[in-house]
């Protein structure tokens, strides 16, 4: 894997890094850690006045990143001893209603206790922030992130005391236009600590990262590696599948790396049975155990084959809304109840729009047997010609690649969404995906383009970036942006590109429990019809090797203001926010189970 250049801002104090991001240690749940999760003090600050001077410098000392504690005598103007708190992972939109609409700098501030030893170093390791992050550790800097989708983690081990600490975020999610996303989504910016904060004690030389997966060239053959946080050679590392029988011990190179090929036919995993092997990576100080499937993906023409089968994705769209309380949701249930309504609704597959979604959601969605669509948030109107604009975004395909390729369920790549055509945009995009191939050339790239109209109801897909992705998907909004449901009985599809199509988007909006002519928008009746409608038009698409219909809940969105209808949520989904089902969900559920048997 080609190492990415980290902007690892290394914080040096008498000469010794005192600080510094350091790659991702892969699955920090399974290390020796303490959550941090709970209870958070919190301090609403929209000019950063705990950040800069009056004179609008940033502060060396008196920031709020200095936890003071208040008192009569210092002229000290915040506390959070004494401010409101928060439970973290959550988004302060729906945590505090005087920030339903925030975008803006909110301070975090914990305590917490820690045994120091001279043996292990600590890792401080976020889910996710949204948007950019300045993390404090007992005062100092500990590093910085951009980016509000995707994990990141600080060694801190010369910041931390024996005893009692305390760590401060600096959270701001104000949009910019060269950011990733830009200023335009359809979609709330929740802001904060949104997703696990987690503190790992790991030994001085640790394993950070690990492969385990079926070979890509050998059949009957699982190979990988096991790569250590520095260049310590000659360590006997090894990795265990009990299941099979195996129990393989290499020693790791001058790079810390050590390789590994064992011959094995283990059972494939498959949305039917998805069957996953408890894995053990282990070195003389360190059991990490994870849970891994194996299969094989890829295109055949326009077929989509999984383990050489072919295979139609019966999929929905997914934002990462908390079901029923709304927000942004995090947890493990937030991920099994999303999950289950796509399993009722007979899905074999999501599509997670449109940025990498908590871990919860992936691990969840592998032990139901769904396959999953990722992406990254390069979506519509994004800075093209801004180089780093492009590093941002290559940073978070690295990054959502890195955290995720050893899950098994994730079978697309997704680089962008609905972008606007141009040279600048293509050049972008190209190089996005052939990064995405030095990350990983074991799963499929793709994108959600936009078809473009042409007169007499056929409608072609044309798209330079065809030959850059394995498959072809585009959003098309017959009856609800374009044309009415009847438009769909004459309309036929172009596709001139010998890949698997996927529609990635097709919906329509209604509020749950209004009812009326199913000519009428916004009512139930009208949704179910554009779903028979276009389904019935899906039958005609010559290689369509799937669906994500757009999508399975209400969601919040700062552009859908029309009252008593929409108040501020796209109301596209096939169940609504309190999670009752539509009509439509139906006439999906039942095109599904069609579907199914067609492909047994
Ligand atoms: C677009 C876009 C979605 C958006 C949807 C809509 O296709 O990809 O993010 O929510 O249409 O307008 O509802």
């Amino acid at each position: 894997m080609k190492k990415i250049v980290m902007l690892c801002c290394t914080f040096l104090l008498m000469g010794k890094a005192i600080a510094q991001e350091v790659p991702l240690v892969s699955n920090i749940a399974a290390r020796n850690n303490i959550t941090l999760n709970g209870k958070w003090s919190y301090i609403v600050d929209p000019l950063e006045n705990g950040y800069y001077d009056y004179r609008l410098m940033p502060f060396k000392n008196n920031g709020f990143f200095e936890n003071k504690k208040w008192n009569t005598t210092d002229l000290t103007e915040y506390n959070f001893a004494t401010s409101a708190t928060m439970d973290i992972p959550s988004d302060w939109n729906s945590k505090d209603e005087r920030l339903f609409f925030y975008e803006g700098t909110v301070w975090f501030q914990k305590d917490f206790n820690y045994k120091k030893d001279t043996k292990t170093k600590g890792i401080l390791h976020f889910g996710a922030v949204n948007y950019d992050a300045k993390v404090y550790v007992n005062g100092k800097l500990a590093g910085t992130h951009v980016g509000g989708y995707t994990p990141f983690n600080f060694d801190v081990t010369n910041l931390l005391v024996d005893g009692n600490n305390f760590v401060v975020v600096k959270v701001d999610n104000k949009r910019h236009k060269d950011n990733v996303p830009t200023v335009n989504m359809d979609w709330w910016n929740y802001g904060g600590i949104t997703r696990d904060v987690t503190l790992a004690q790991v030994p001085n030389t640790y394993v950070e990262d690990y492969l385990v997966q079926l070979d890509k060239k050998e059949k009957g053959k699982i190979s990988g590696w096991i790569k250590l946080n520095d260049e310590t050679a000659n360590q006997s590392v090894s990795v265990s599948i009990p299941e099979l029988k195996i129990k393989k011990s290499v020693t790791t190179d001058a790079k810390g790396m050590a390789y590994f090929e064992i011959k094995s036919n283990p059972v494939l995993w498959t949305p039917e049975k998805p069957k996953l092997y408890e894995v053990t990576i282990s070195k003389a100080d360190e059991n990490i155990v994870d849970q891994i499937g194996f299969r094989t993906i890829e295109t055949k023409g326009k077929e989509i084959l999984l383990n050489g089968k072919k295979v139609f994705l019966r999929g929905i769209s997914i934002h990462e809304e908390a079901p029923f309380r709304s927000g942004r949701g995090w947890s493990e249930d937030d991920a099994i109840t999303l999950l289950n309504w796509a399993k009722e609704l007979g899905c074999n597959y999501v599509r997670l729009a449109h940025y990498p979604h908590n871990e919860n959601m992936v691990r969840q969605a592998e032990k139901m047997g769904i396959m999953i669509w990722s992406e990254v948030p390069v979506y519509w109107t994004i800075s093209w010609t801004n180089p780093d604009t492009y590093a941002n975004a290559e940073r978070q395909l690295h990054d959502m690649i890195y955290r995720d390729k050893n899950r098994c369920g994730i079978v697309i790549w997704s680089i962008a969404n609905e972008t606007p055509h141009s040279d600048e945009r293509d050049i972008f995009l190209s190089k996005l995906a052939k990064y995405a191939r030095t990350q990983d050339n074991t799963r499929l790239i793709s994108m959600a383009m936009e078809v473009t109209k042409s007169p007499n109801n056929v409608n072609t897909l044309h798209d330079n970036m065809n030959e850059f992705v394995d498959i072809v998907s585009f959003n098309q909004y017959l009856g609800w942006y374009r044309g009415t449901n009847e438009s769909c009985k004459d309309m036929q599809w172009v596709i001139p590109y010998n890949k698997p199509v996927i529609i990635s988007e097709f919906g329509g909006e209604a509020l749950q429990g209004l009812h009326g002519d199913k000519k009428e928008r916004w009512n139930e009746e009208y949704q179910e019809e554009l779903y028979i409608q276009n389904t019935q038009m899906f039958n005609r698409i010559e290689g369509l090797a799937g669906v994500s219909p757009w999508i399975l809940v209400d969601f919040r969105s700062p552009r859908r203001q029309l009252p008593n209808i929409q108040d501020f949520f796209n109301r596209k989904g096939l169940i609504s926010d309190q999670g009752i089902k539509k009509k439509a969900f139906y006439v999906m559920k039942n095109w599904y189970a069609q579907k199914e048997k067609e492909y047994k």
